[in-house]
């Protein structure tokens, strides 16, 4: 009798989902799961959509996206991070964040190739080097002093002849651990020195409480690199935009590998929808006055949600700079994932089990902060009194 095809069996189920399907069966729930804000798409941008469809953006499009888009997206780049990339060569429109990554991975990967990933990481990178056959590799990033931090003897230590590329995610999911100017230019140095490719999921990448005011980004990699380094830089509308459900991302790469992409696109995808890409257009040129009210209030919940976990027994979680999780640790958890379902049917409260998330994510769970205080209050008084009561 055929079977499914091993590289495809080799993928394992998303741990988040298990918690998320037991959740959607249940009334009730206090939805924490998920990596999506509650608030809706702006209504500017649903409706730069409907006229971009009455004024004909309904046929294909390019490979690699409208080169309207494109452009939009290089003069974002200049304006928000300073930062030069020609529209023409090294933008790929993609049908997601996630597809970004998968057809990134799918240029740079043979079958037995290895990559390394930093961990606790979101699940979809490691997946899809599996679906290719080739073989992720995950470095935990330490905490030290309150702190991740990249664990550079540990990178050096987990390579082999058969590395060719290095994952990370900055700001990271689950983590909201931003690299720093010297991790970032120690990453790309490491990748640099051994001939790897670097592909860096900055999809997080306005969600940034760091800087000097909110608003400024998570500095990106592509301010260090040049144009020639053997990058690729993954991005998606879902975060800053609030649309998640829309599927639309894209990547920067080095010339050859943009084209070598938008080529690839035309056999999984062909390419992002049109009327879709085109009010994405007016997302970039009009969304920064919705961005900054929402980065207020996820500023606001990720503080009180860092302080009520604070108060919690057992219980320690750093900072986060960026994205919109925080991932405490809990004395003495050894299985996360039962911790979670427990939480779930006892409380009706849904995060995600620190294990999902690969090396160094159990004894963790992650909560996502983006949701509203009449959902994030009860959630943290629940998950108190259940930590008090010892279960
Ligand atoms: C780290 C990271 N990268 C990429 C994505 C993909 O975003 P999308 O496929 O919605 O564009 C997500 C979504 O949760 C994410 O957390």
């Amino acid at each position: 009798m055929p079977t499914i095809a091993a590289s495809a069996r080799a993928v394992p189920a998303s741990r988040i989902r298990e918690i998320a399907n037991a959740a959607m069966q249940m009334d009730g729930v206090l939805k924490l799961y998920f990596g999506e804000s509650n608030l809706p798409t702006p209504e500017f941008i649903k409706r730069a959509a409907t006229k971009a469809m009455a004024e004909g953006y309904t046929y294909y499009t390019e490979n690699a996206g409208l080169p309207g888009l494109r452009q939009d997206l290089a003069a974002h780049y200049r304006r928000v991070h300073g930062v030069a990339i020609d529209p023409a060569t090294r933008i790929v429109v993609t049908a997601s964040g996630v597809q970004a990554l998968n057809v990134g991975i799918r240029c740079l990967l043979d079958p037995g190739d290895e990559a390394l990933i930093l961990t606790p990481a979101w699940p979809n990178g490691a997946a899809i080097v599996r679906m290719g056959n080739a073989v992720p590799v995950e470095v935990p990033l330490p905490l030290r002093d309150g702190r991740y931090t990249v664990d550079f003897n540990a990178l050096e230590a987990a390579r082999t002849t058969r590395t060719r590329l290095l994952i990370y995610t900055s700001p990271s999911n689950p983590l909201g651990w931003v690299a720093t100017r010297e991790e970032q230019a120690g990453l790309l140095d490491f990748a640099r020195r051994h001939d790897l490719w670097l592909l860096v999921d900055e999809v997080y990448d306005r969600l940034y409480y760091a800087g000097a005011s909110l608003g400024e980004p998570a500095p990106s990699i592509l301010c260090l690199a040049a144009p020639d380094d053997a990058l690729l830089v993954a991005q998606s509308f879902s975060k800053t935009y609030c649309m998640t459900g829309w599927r639309l991302g894209w990547l920067v790469a080095r010339p050859d590998v943009a084209e070598r992409a938008a080529q690839l696109n035309e056999f999984i995808v062909s390419h992002a929808t049109s009327f879709i890409q085109r009010a994405a257009q007016t997302a970039l040129r009009d969304g920064e006055d919705e961005l900054l009210p929402m980065l207020h209030r996820l500023k606001a919940n990720r503080d009180f949600c860092l302080e009520a976990l604070r108060r919690m027994p057992g219980v320690t979680v750093p900072s986060p700079d960026g994205a919109f999780y925080l991932f405490p640790r809990i004395e003495g958890l050894a299985d996360s994932f039962d911790f979670c379902w427990r939480l779930l049917h006892e409380t009706k409260v849904g995060i995600a089990p620190g294990v999902a998330f690969g090396a160094g994510g159990e004894g963790s769970v992650r909560i996502c902060y983006a949701a509203e205080r009449s959902i994030l209050e009860p959630a943290m008084d629940r998950l108190a009194s259940f930590l008090r009561s010892g279960r």
